[in-house]
Parts: C-alpha cells; sequence; structure tokens
C-alpha cells in the first residue's frame, strides 16, 4: 500500500520555484514519482489500454493498483490516508498515467481534484474522516456534479434544487455528463436553494451512492476515453442528512470556480500525457517507415512536424507546471491553470491529429494506438471547461490585471 508514500523521502520534497525547465530540475521526489509512474504505465497501463477502450472497461484493477501506488489520494495528508504530496507532483503524475492510458487518468484526476479537494478544503472533520480516507486507496471513487441538461459552461443557471426540511436536505434535478459517475460511492452534488440568487444560491453536498432517490443514467457511449465511466445522476426527493452541505450555504459556486482551477491542472497533464504518447508514437513510426530509399524521419516534411509537436508539448509542459508550483506556493493560479488547460489539450488535439498524419494509414486503423490518442484528445478541450471557457477565463483575468 501506497509504495510512493514509502519510496519517496518526503522531507526532499523541496519545492523548486523557480528555474524548473525539465525533469532534471526536479526535485528527487518528483524524478522518482516521474519514473514510478512511467514504469507503471509502460509495464502496467500500454498492456491493456486498447482492450480498455475497445470493450468500453471501467479500469477497476488498474485504479486499485494506481491507489496501492498512493496515486488516487496524491495530494491529500497522510491522516487522510494520501500521500502528502504537491501539485506540481499530481500533475507529473498525471501525465504519466494517461501517456499510459487516458482513461484511467481521468478517473485519477476526478479523484484527486474534483472529489478529494473540495471536500479537503472545505469540509468539516467528520466528512473527511467519511468521505476521503476510504477514497484513496483505489476501491472507492468519487465524482463531482455540476453540469446539467440544460446548463454546462453556465454553471450559475443550475436548475437542480436542494431544500431544508427538518435535519435533512432534500434534494431534486438530474447532472449530466458526469465522469466516474457509474462507478462512484459518493458525488459532490451542486445545487440552488434560491435561483433568484443565481450564483450565490448555490451550494454544494455531499451524496453517497445508495441514497433513497438518488438513481442513475444510462452510461455514455463516447468517442473516447471510453473506459471511463459517465452518466447522468438523477435526484427525486433525495434526502441527505443536514450535515451534508458542503461548507457554508450559498458558496458552492465558489467552491465549484475553485475546484475546477486545481482540476483544470489535472486535465491539462491529461492531455499532455495524450500529447506526449502521440509524439512517441509518431517519432517511432517515423523511424521504421521507409519510403523513397529512407526511413521517414529522414524527411523534412516529417521533421517539421515532429518539431511543431516538440515545441507544442514543452511549452505545454512549463504552463502546466507554472500552474501546479503557484498552487503549491498558495499564490492566485487561475489564469495559469485555464492557460496550462487550454495549451495542453489543444497540444493534444495537434499532436494526435500529426500522428495519425505521419502514420497515414496505419494512424487511421485501431492497429496502432494513434487513433485512440485523437479520440482521447477531444475531450480534453471540452470537459472541466471548454477551450472557449478557458480563453474567457484568461482574458477576464488579464483585463483585471491590465485595468
Ligand atoms: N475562484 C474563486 N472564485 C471565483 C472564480 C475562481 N476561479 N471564478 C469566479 N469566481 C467568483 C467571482 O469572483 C464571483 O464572486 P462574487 O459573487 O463575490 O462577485 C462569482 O464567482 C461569480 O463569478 P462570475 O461572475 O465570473 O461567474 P459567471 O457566471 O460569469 O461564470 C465562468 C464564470 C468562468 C464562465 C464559469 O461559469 C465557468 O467556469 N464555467 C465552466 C464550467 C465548467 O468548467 N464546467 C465543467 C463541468 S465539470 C466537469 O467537466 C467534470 C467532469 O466530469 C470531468
Amino acid at each position: 500500500m501506497f509504495a510512493l508514500r514509502n519510496s519517496i523521502n518526503l522531507k526532499s520534497a523541496k519545492l523548486l520555484s523557480r528555474g524548473i525547465t525539465s525533469l532534471s530540475h526536479l526535485p528527487e521526489t518528483h524524478q522518482m514519482l516521474q519514473k514510478t509512474c512511467r514504469d507503471f504505465a509502460d509495464n502496467e497501463l500500454v498492456p491493456i489500454a486498447k482492450k480498455i477502450d475497445k470493450e468500453h472497461l471501467f479500469p477497476a484493477n488498474e485504479i486499485r493498483k494506481m491507489g496501492e501506488l498512493g496515486l488516487m489520494g496524491l495530494t491529500m495528508p497522510e491522516k487522510y490516508g494520501g500521500t502528502g504530496l504537491d501539485y506540481l507532483a499530481y500533475a507529473i503524475a498525471m501525465e504519466e498515467i494517461s501517456r499510459g492510458c487516458a482513461s484511467c487518468g481521468v478517473v485519477m484526476s476526478v479523484n484527486n481534484s474534483l472529489y478529494l479537494g473540495p471536500i479537503y478544503y472545505n469540509g468539516t472533520e467528520e466528512q473527511k474522516a467519511e468521505f476521503i480516507a476510504p477514497y484513496t486507496d483505489g476501491n472507492h471513487i468519487g465524482c463531482f456534479a455540476l453540469s446539467e441538461p440544460g446548463n454546462g459552461s453556465d454553471a450559475a443557471a443550475a436548475q437542480t434544487t436542494a431544500k431544508l426540511v427538518g435535519d435533512q436536505w432534500i434534494i431534486n434535478g438530474t447532472k449530466n455528463w458526469i465522469t466516474n459517475g457509474p462507478d462512484a460511492s459518493a458525488a459532490i452534488v451542486f445545487a440552488t436553494t434560491d435561483k433568484q440568487l443565481k450564483h450565490k444560491g448555490i451550494s454544494a453536498f455531499i451524496v453517497p451512492r445508495g441514497t433513497p432517490g438518488f438513481s442513475y443514467g444510462a452510461k455514455e457511449d463516447k468517442l473516447g476515453i471510453r473506459g471511463s465511466s459517465t452518466c447522468s445522476l438523477i435526484f427525486e426527493d433525495c434526502a441527505i442528512p443536514k450535515e451534508n452541505i458542503l461548507g457554508e450555504a450559498g458558496q458552492g459556486f465558489k467552491i465549484a470556480m475553485k475546484t475546477l482551477d486545481d482540476g483544470r491542472i489535472g486535465i491539462a497533464g491529461q492531455a499532455l500525457g495524450i500529447a506526449q504518447a502521440s509524439l512517441e508514437c509518431a517519432v517511432d513510426y517515423a523511424n521504421k517507415r521507409m519510403a523513397f530509399g529512407n526511413p521517414i524521419s529522414k524527411m523534412q516534411t516529417i521533421q517539421n512536424k515532429i518539431a511543431d509537436m516538440a515545441l507544442r508539448v514543452e511549452s505545454a509542459r512549463l504552463l502546466i507546471w507554472r500552474a501546479a508550483v503557484l498552487k503549491d506556493e498558495k499564490k492566485p493560479f487561475t489564469k495559469e491553470a485555464a492557460m496550462a488547460k487550454l495549451a495542453a489539450s489543444e497540444t493534444a488535439t495537434f499532436c494526435s491529429h500529426q500522428a495519425i498524419q505521419i502514420l497515414g494509414g496505419m494512424g487511421y486503423v485501431s492497429d496502432m494506438p494513434a487513433e485512440r490518442y485523437y479520440r482521447d484528445a477531444r475531450i480534453t478541450e471540452i470537459y472541466e471547461g471548454t477551450s472557449e471557457i478557458q480563453r474567457l477565463v484568461i482574458a477576464g483575468q488579464i483585463i483585471k490585471q491590465m485595468s
């Protein structure tokens, strides 16, 4: 259990706030974590990623093994069963896991950032004891229910309601596109207690699986990340104890926004892993594929593509590490997380597209992983805020800073 925690000397985890431009500049802890995750991905995830995708298999065994490694509660303190590492470590681990299997990556990201994070930052000690520790070992996962059938980007327009009746909250409504939903043992659910108040009327609640009135829609049949499970969550007079509110009433929107700032670093890491895998796949193929008497990697037209891919991958990595380091240093990072997610997700789309172009016909069939990377990349520009929303967040922050 928690092999990372045991094998890594946490005392050496001094964060370098400046000058981190490559893995060799990272603290020893982070380098060891990167190697552990890369080895795990190569040995345990790469061999099964195609099957997970093809058969829409939720990777329960792999998630359990990731829990044993300490990856499912990576940034949670040890006293709550976590591994006690920082967000830079989390970003690095997310890249390596997603390079092996992007479905495993998103299960890890949602559990760490979107589920455990808000409970850790806003929960009572009782909530932390009940809803964090059992979710760090890979046997239980959580989900985050913000989007609805009628609103995704406009998160403040929540129609799901919560009404305090005696000592219970009664929740009614439907949440859509909930990653981990079908397999989650608990959900963080955002609901409004007063629609007139718009975002100020939204509160966050913890709803355990099995609560009467809480049911699930059909599992979605998705273009990519087909091993991760997604469904809608349906609440019909679902009664939860009064104590299951997370934070103060009316604070739900801010909890959601802060949680998404963290989550965007995780998804950026996932996108980067897909981009890195696409680059490696393309270079490997280009070195082996002969045309006009030479490996195609000798052709300038292929070299240009490889250069453009590598440039975007390395730029995105630096943006992700910057956002993670700012979070770890408790400095504002909303803009930086949005930039990291925007750059990394567009990089994943670009690199997986170019990989297929370099592989030609072999890129278009499922014998090679390039077509899976292309399908997996697409969602990273949509969930946890579309690329359009990231631009809106970035511009909003820049205008505020410069006005
Ligand atoms: N941190 C803290 N507070 C924040 C914040 C942040 N990052 N962003 C906004 N706020 C605060 C504002 O300061 C403001 O506070 P006051 O009321 O005190 O003034 C309040 O929240 C409202 O802010 P805005 O007026 O900017 O809010 P808005 O309604 O215009 O929306 C938005 C802003 C950025 C577009 C937001 O709605 C948003 O991020 N939308 C995208 C939602 C999203 O990412 N959905 C993804 C679903 S989750 C998912 O995909 C999970 C999954 O399963 C993988």
